[in-house]
């Protein structure tokens, strides 16, 4: 069944809950204050400089950090990490987000340990876009850990990535 909608706005919302992504972290600290917000608006630039966006809602508490140019860092969120998102997303405010997980020290900046990979940014614009302003950050650091086991939200939902294995072809099967 196909569904058409005239609102773009309520299209885009349904069309989005088929696009999965991997769930990061946002942190940064400013004026002696540690921020963190779930995301999933995070997106690679360019390679050669490495480069990376986010797009954070201006109501969002972590805007006006960024806004004054703290720089940041983005936490790739492994599968087993569903309750640092949720704590990231509302359901805790404020430092009370770094009550669950390990956050250390990663050249200056505030990182989740047991993430997939830790993306350290330095601030280098804004461009505002409607109800959201896209900060771009320069990548300056960068760690991995553990195996490739990402956190997706998908369909208004967490959800874990499992790889398509190829069908053995009937010849290899009756062989
Ligand atoms: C999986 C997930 C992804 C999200 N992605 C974004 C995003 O990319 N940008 C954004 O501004 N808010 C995003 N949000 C919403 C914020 O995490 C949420 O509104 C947060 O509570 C805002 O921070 P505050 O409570 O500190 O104001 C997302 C929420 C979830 C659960």
């Amino acid at each position: 069944m196909n569904t058409d909608f005239d609102d773009p706005a309520a299209g885009l919302r349904m069309a989005l809950r088929r696009l999965a992504k991997a769930v990061v972290v946002i942190t940064c600290v400013h004026d002696g204050r540690r921020y963190a917000m779930a995301a999933t608006a995070v997106s690679e630039i360019s390679m050669d400089p490495p480069t990376m966006l986010i797009c954070i809602n201006r109501t969002a508490s972590i805007h006006e950090p960024l806004a004054a140019g703290a720089d940041f860092c983005l936490n790739i969120l492994h599968s087993g990490q569903a309750d640092i998102s949720a704590n990231c997303s509302g359901k805790a405010k404020g430092d009370a987000r770094f009550a669950l997980g390990e956050w250390s020290d990663l050249g200056g900046r505030l990182i989740l340990s047991g993430a997939q990979a830790n993306i350290v940014c330095r601030n280098l614009k804004r461009i505002e876009a409607g109800s959201h302003t896209i900060f771009i950050g320069e990548v300056a650091r960068t760690r991995q850990s553990g195996a490739v086991d990402p956190l997706l939200y998908v369909d208004g939902g967490y959800a874990v990535a499992s790889s398509i294995r190829a069908a053995p072809s009937s010849a290899a099967a009756s062989s």
